[in-house]
Formats: structure tokens, C-alpha cells, sequence
């Protein structure tokens, strides 16, 4: 964490710093988003500009952004863990972690506004907005029980895009928006967040039913046990009629979990939804074309095939 986030996370009270620090100071995650503004602002220019301070404050705000909405997704979905740790609601309870991801969140709307740049500020306040859009979508599970599979598959994928990707396409914007780029860039670098972003939230819904608990630092089956409904339960649900029934009732029927578990792991639901991230991997990788070659670019494609292969 820099010198100014840490500043900037100061409050007068204590225990507030402390908490909204918590992941800062713990080594954090894997700084995917601030990476991809970075490579970004470099790559627009074809590595010949330098990081502006500016892009760099950016990469910042985006962390802090994701920070604060996970203290409250982890209160949401009752989670005890995250990267490896105990979840800050289970350390400091819920009321403070509501509280200290607010705090992030206005933290990083001062650092914002100070970017003077209001297209910037307009691009980054719609994430915030789209992420509780994304959230408040995922609480009703209704279009999953009454409609059929490409209005469900519609409903899930925009609901992915609010969640995750909106907040990478607009960062990425961002940043070479500060770099003053050509609009057929700043599409490029939008479009580029946007795909990752699906590819990236296709993949943590493949890993919640594949993923080695202790690799990716959170429990296994969290999304079922909310009552979330993802890729692979979409389309196991178009093989085995009893999914729907399940999903009507929240999975909270008795035996509903592992009888879930198990048709996902019967069905096509995984492999496709495997083959939909890798899908839109490519589609990132393709949005960079007019961008000129440098080794940025080149990073940026590599990053794509490490959102697809990761385990964490
Ligand atoms: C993780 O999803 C959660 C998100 C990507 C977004 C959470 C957004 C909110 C709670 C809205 C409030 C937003 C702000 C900015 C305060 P997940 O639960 O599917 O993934 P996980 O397995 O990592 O928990
Ligand atoms: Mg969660
Ligand atoms: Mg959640």
C-alpha cells in the first residue's frame, strides 16, 4: 500500500483505520484491477508515456472500490473467510465491516474527485452504482424459475457484467482516458475490461464448485449455500428438469445442496461454462488489436490467459 493510501485511509478513529486497512496491510489479493489499469495507461501509448500520477491514484481507486464491496459482500453471504483470512465481519462483526467498507468507499470518492476529471468521476460513480445493481439482481431468484434458458442465460450474464466486469471496463476507460487516448482506443481498453471481467466472474463461478478451498482462500460451494444461481447451475438446470424446482425454493429444501452439487457435476454446466469464459478471454485479447504492439499489450493478453487458468 502507498504512502497516500495509507493517509488516506486515516481516520480518527482507530479501530475504523484499522479495519478499512485490514486487506491493505495483509498483503491484499491479487491487485488484478489496478494491474490492468497500469498496463493500460502504458499500453495506449505504446509504452512510450510514463504512469501519470493520476493513473496511478486510479489503480488505487479501483482497489479500494472492490475492497469496500467485498467487507459488505462477505456480510451479505455470511462468509468467514476471504484470501486465506478470517473475513473482516467475522473478526470486527458486521456492523463495522458495513461500516468500514463505506468508508473505503467515500475514501475513494474524495481520491476521485481530486482526479479532476469529470467524465472519470461520471465513469467511476456508475461502477459503484452497478455493483449494487449487480448485487440487488443476484437477491431475486424468480427469472430462474419462470423463464427459458437464453432470457435466464441474458439475465445472468448482465448481472455478471454489473457485478464484475462494469468495474474493470470503466477502470480501464478510465485510465486511458487520462492518457487524453483516441476514442478507438478508449473503446479498446473498455471493451478489453468488459470481456475480462466476464470471463474473469465465469471463472469464480466455475471455481465455487471446483476450486481447492485452501488455493482459493474462500469456502467451496458458497454461491449454492446463498441460494446463488450461476452458469453451471443454468445449464444443468436445461438437462435435469429438478433444478428449477430446487432454485423456486432458494435450494433450501431438504438434501437440496447435495443434490445440486451432484447434477452440476453430472451436467454440461461446467465445461460450458468454462468454455464461455474462455470465450470471452479471446474477445478480450481481440478488442486490443488497434492497440500498437509493446510489451504492455502483450501483458495484457498474457493476463487473460491467467484469469482463465487461476485457481485462486
Ligand atoms: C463478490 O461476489 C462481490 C462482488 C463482485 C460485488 C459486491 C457488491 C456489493 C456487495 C454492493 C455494494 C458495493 C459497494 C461498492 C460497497 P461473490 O459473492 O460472487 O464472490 P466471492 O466468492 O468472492 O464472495
Ligand atoms: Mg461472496
Ligand atoms: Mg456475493
Amino acid at each position: 500500500m502507498s504512502k497516500e493510501m495509507i493517509q488516506l485511509l486515516t481516520s480518527s478513529h482507530a479501530g475504523l483505520s484499522q479495519c478499512a486497512g485490514y486487506f491493505f496491510e495483509n498483503g491484499g489479493g491479487k491487485f488484478i484491477r489496478p494491474t490492468m489499469v497500469v498496463l493500460c495507461s502504458k499500453a495506449v501509448s505504446g509504452g512510450e508515456s510514463p504512469l501519470l500520477p493520476t493513473q496511478r491514484r486510479l489503480a488505487e481507486i479501483t482497489e479500494m472500490i472492490h475492497t469496500a464491496s467485498l467487507f459488505h459482500d462477505d456480510v451479505l453471504d455470511s462468509s468467514p473467510t476471504r484470501r486465506s483470512l478470517p473475513s473482516v465481519n467475522s473478526l470486527y462483526g458486521n456492523k463495522l465491516a458495513i461500516l468500514a467498507g463505506d468508508f473505503l468507499l467515500a475514501k475513494a470518492s474524495v481520491s476521485l474527485s481530486r482526479l479532476r476529471n469529470l467524465e472519470v468521476v461520471e465513469l467511476m460513480s456508475t461502477v459503484i452504482e452497478h455493483l449494487v445493481q449487480g448485487e440487488v439482481m443476484q437477491l431475486n431468484n424468480d427469472v430462474y424459475v419462470n423463464k427459458g434458458v437464453d432470457e435466464v442465460m441474458e439475465y445472468y450474464l448482465r448481472k455478471n457484467f454489473y457485478k464484475t466486469a462494469s468495474l474493470m471496463a470503466n477502470s480501464c476507460m478510465s485510465s486511458s482516458i487520462l492518457s487524453n487516448s483516441e476514442p478507438e482506443l478508449i473503446e479498446a481498453t473498455y471493451l478489453y475490461g468488459k470481456h475480462l471481467g466476464t470471463a474473469f466472474q465465469l471463472i469464480d463461478d466455475v471455481l465455487d464448485y471446483e476450486g481447492e478451498e485452501g488455493k482459493m482462500g474462500k469456502p467451496r460451494y458458497a454461491d449454492l449455500r446463498g441460494g446463488v444461481v450461476t452458469g453451471p447451475l443454468v445449464w444443468a438446470g436445461e438437462e435435469f428438469e429438478e433444478v428449477r424446482e430446487m432454485v423456486g425454493r432458494g435450494l433450501r429444501g431438504e438434501g437440496d445442496l447435495e443434490k445440486a452439487i451432484e447434477i452440476v457435476h453430472n451436467s454440461s454446466g461446467l465445461p460450458r461454462t468454462l468454455q464461455l469464459a474462455k470465450k470471452h478471454a479471446e474477445l478480450a485479447v481481440q478488442a486490443l488489436e488497434p492497440l500498437q504492439d509493446s510489451v504492455y499489450k502483450e501483458a495484457m493478453g498474457n493476463l487473460a490467459v491467467r484469469v482463465i487458468e487461476r485457481d485462486s
